[in-house]
Order: C-alpha cells, then sequence, then structure tokens
C-alpha cells in the first residue's frame, strides 16, 4: 500500500515509519524538516496547501496518516500558528485527500479535547466536552470534522484520543505529557529532574509501542466494524510524575525529581485521569500490553543506563 505521513519527524512519526514499512507499505515520510529515514521523505509544511495538493497527486497514497501538530504547551504560547497547523491544515488535508482519492485517513485526537466538566474517572466516549486549552479546542473541533467528512464525502477518516505516550529515542517538545519521557532520560543524565506539573497530577498513558498497534489495528479494521467515527477513546495505565518518580528510582536508588508546576499544570488538570475505552476493544479488538512496570522495563532496555 502506498502511504503519505505528516508529520513523520515526531514522536509518533518517529515509530509509525518503521511499522508501516515492516507491513510492507511504500511511504513517503514528510516533515516540516528533512528527514533521514530508509525510506522517500520531502520537506512539507502541512499549511502550504499547494504543496500538499501537489505531493498527493504526485504519491497517490492509499493511506495518509496526518500527524503534524503543535502540542498543547506549544500551542499556547503560539495560538495563531497552533490554529493553522492543528485546525486550519486538517481541514485543508481532509478537503484534499477527498479530491485526491485517499481511502483512508489517520488523524490523532487527544484527551486535550476533553475538560473540566468531563468525569475524570474512566471518561466515557461520549462525555459532555469543554476543552479550556487552544490544542484540545482544535482537537475537538478536528473530531467533529472527522464525522463531518465521513458523512457527507465518505471520506474514511479514523482517529483515537491518543493520551501522554512514553517511548525512547524521540524528546517530544511542547506537550504537557512530556514529562513522562524527559523524567527517563534526566534521571540518566543528571540525577535530577524538574518537572512542570504537581507530583500528584494522574494523567492517562500509552507506551508507544500500543499506540503504534492501537494505529495500526484500527487502520486494519473493516469500516463496517467502526461505530465512532469521531475518535475513539483508548486507555493503556495512568500514572503520576511522583509515581514514575518511584519506578525510576526502583532502577536509580539516588534519583530524585523537584517539583516546579508551570502553565501546565492547569491544561493536565482538566484533562482526565483514567479512560473507558470500551469501545475499542468491541469494535477493533483493542487491549493494552503495557502496564508501568512494562514501560519501565522497555525504556531501561532502550535508554543505555551510563550515556
Ligand atoms: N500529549 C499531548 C500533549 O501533552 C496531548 O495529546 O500535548
Amino acid at each position: 500500500m502506498r502511504v503519505l505521513l505528516t508529520g513523520a519527524g515526531g514522536q509518533i512519526g518517529q515509530a509509525l515509519v518503521p511499522a508501516l514499512l515492516r507491513r510492507g507499505d511504500e511511504v513517503l515520510a514528510t516533515d516540516i524538516k528533512s528527514l533521514d529515514y530508509p525510506t522517500q521523505t520531502a520537506v512539507l509544511d502541512v499549511t502550504d496547501t499547494q504543496a500538499v495538493r501537489q505531493l498527493l497527486r504526485e504519491w497517490r497514497p492509499e493511506e495518509v496518516y496526518h500527524l503534524a501538530a503543535l502540542l498543547s504547551g506549544r500551542s499556547e504560547e503560539k495560538p495563531h500558528q497552533g490554529w493553522q497547523i492543528n485546525f486550519t491544515a486538517t481541514w485543508q488535508l481532509f478537503e484534499l485527500c477527498v479530491e485526491a482519492g485517499v481511502k483512508r485517513v489517520f488523524w490523532p485526537s487527544s484527551i486535550a479535547a476533553f475538560g473540566p466538566h468531563t468525569p475524570r474517572h474512566n471518561t466515557p466516549q461520549y462525555p459532555h466536552m469543554d476543552p479550556i486549552g487552544l490544542y484540545g479546542i482544535a482537537k475537538l473541533a478536528g473530531e467533529r470534522l472527522a464525522e463531518y467528512f465521513w458523512h457527507k464525502h465518505h471520506l474514511d477518516v479514523r482517529s483515537l484520543r491518543f493520551p501522554g505516550i512514553v517511548g525512547p529515542g524521540h524528546l517530544p517538545s511542547g506537550g504537557t505529557t512530556d514529562f513522562a519521557v524527559l523524567m527517563f532520560y534526566e534521571a540518566v543524565q543528571k540525577g535530577t529532574y524538574t518537572c512542570y506539573l504537581d507530583a500528584d497530577t494522574r494523567l492517562p498513558m500509552l507506551y508507544i509501542a500500543d499506540a503504534i498497534r492501537a494505529v495500526l489495528l484500527l487502520m486494519e479494521a473493516p469500516a463496517e466494524k467502526l461505530t465512532v467515527r469521531g475518535a475513539y477513546n483508548i486507555h493503556g495505565m495512568s500514572f503520576s510524575p511522583a509515581e514514575l518518580e518511584a519506578e525510576i528510582r526502583k532502577k536509580i536508588p539516588s534519583f530524585r525529581c523537584v517539583y516546579a508546576p508551570d502553565f501546565r499544570q492547569k491544561l493536565a488538570e482538566s484533562w482526565p485521569e483514567s479512560i473507558d475505552d470500551s469501545s475499542a476493544r468491541r469494535d477493533w479488538g483493542w487491549s493494552p500490553h503495557y502496564d508501568l512496570p512494562a514501560l519501565c522495563e522497555a525504556m531501561w532496555q532502550a535508554i543505555p543506563l551510563h550515556s
């Protein structure tokens, strides 16, 4: 299958590209920065409509994985650019995919689409959603757009409300859940970490291998099985910075974390702690493989302890 990725240099893209190559796909990986990947690559600014149209015409992908985004923290710092990338470019891309006859589109939503009036525990698939951050507002609008394009244009857009994603090899930036990756690396490199969230802020998280498996399961599911056309809830595990600190200390006993919450604390507090993912389990067989100890074990296998 011929596939096109946007934002392929990010945390998800970096793991998804090898997974698609293993599946035997012909992959064109694009990003705003040039990529050094073992596949065809191109520099693409997703806000440049003509460039996106041109690439779709030339590459003729069956599937598009639209990962380009400005995460929650960065979107607060650069609100207009955030909206352009997270919402306007997504809308344009959906239109161009209809025009180009793309069969399926993957576009990630996020737990950031929930808000302070969303139930925090075991959050249902269809709760009240009142996101307070611009990233979450764009994600919620994008979910509505995905469903709109399915009904109005028969564009088969599929989406997941990703929680924080944790994995080795790529340091995420601009997000609210980034601490979970950064804490591992700083524990090894410095022995301390200053966390921008409060110690007890529990959030839902997913190990990267589970995230990639979820994307592929969802994209390979028969269209008639999918009952959610906005974005599916998925859940892996929940932990707070303090709980992660305690896990890391099992490996590096001298490790200490300092807590200095910044503006991201408010965003994190408006997001759920655990998610009801029964629709994903029922419709396309989702279940996570990694809990917190398994995640830590996988991270320690990938991060050299004496770097
Ligand atoms: N992980 C993202 C962030 O923290 C949420 O989708 O911004």
